[in-house]
């Protein structure tokens, strides 16, 4: 069993599936609190109706960054809760190093795309734009570069002629839902191993 605190900024789908593994495949992961940089992220809707503690982090004076006296807040609140892991579940904020150094190894991370191509905002997107034939999500360990760190599971889907970035993202979205719960549940049970850039796991 492992503790953990989530981040988000958006509509939380991420952190409602890892939710439903807890409840309905025993995943053996507590949430003990989320946090969001906007007010009114669903991610919070969600967290308080599953009576989860959720706290609106105001990033202010920077706007794509968790720096400063945000940082600190979200360290303590983190700390507080008792996480001994962090989960960024569609948090759109670049991680600075306070946060990696108070849970060192310990702040994971999804994109929407088969790391190391289409780092940075809407991968779908680029993915569609760039004539993609395959994309798909990443859940990897966060280290100090924008979705540069060790990678723990891949998922692959196509990008299918005619796909919107929307359909595309939806069709990632669906792998998501996997893939967090099935890294989370390795890291929970001790059966992820870092050696360097390389995550040795069962599957
Ligand atoms: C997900 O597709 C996630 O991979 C992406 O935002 C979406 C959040 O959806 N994250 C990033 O792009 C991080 N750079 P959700 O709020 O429904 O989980």
């Amino acid at each position: 069993m492992i503790r953990i605190g989530v981040a988000g900024s958006g509509s939380g789908s991420n952190f409602q599936a890892i939710l439903d593994a807890i409840e309905e495949d025993g995943l053996p992961v507590e949430v003990v609190c989320v946090i969001s940089d906007h007010a009114d992220a669903g991610i919070l809707v969600k967290a308080r109706r599953a009576g989860i503690p959720a706290h609106h982090v105001n990033p202010a004076p920077y706007r794509t960054k968790l720096d400063g006296e945000a940082e600190r807040l979200a360290i303590r609140m983190f700390q507080e809760a008792g996480a001994e892991c962090i989960v960024l579940a569609g948090f759109m904020l670049m991680i600075k190093s306070g946060l990696l150094r108070a849970f060192p190894n310990r702040v994971l991370n999804i994109h929407p795309s088969l790391l190391p191509a289409f780092p940075g905002l809407e991968a779908w997107k680029q993915a569609v734009d760039y004539g993609a034939k395959v994309s798909g999500c990443t859940v990897h360990f966060v280290d100090e570069g924008m979705d540069t760190g060790p990678i723990i599971v891949q998922k692959a889907v196509p990008v299918l002629p005619g796909d919107t970035p929307g359909d595309l993202h939806a069709r990632i979205l669906e792998q998501e839902h996997i893939a967090y719960p099935e890294a989370l549940r390795w890291l929970a049970e001790g059966r992820l191993t870092l050696d360097g850039r390389r995550v040795q796991t069962p599957g």
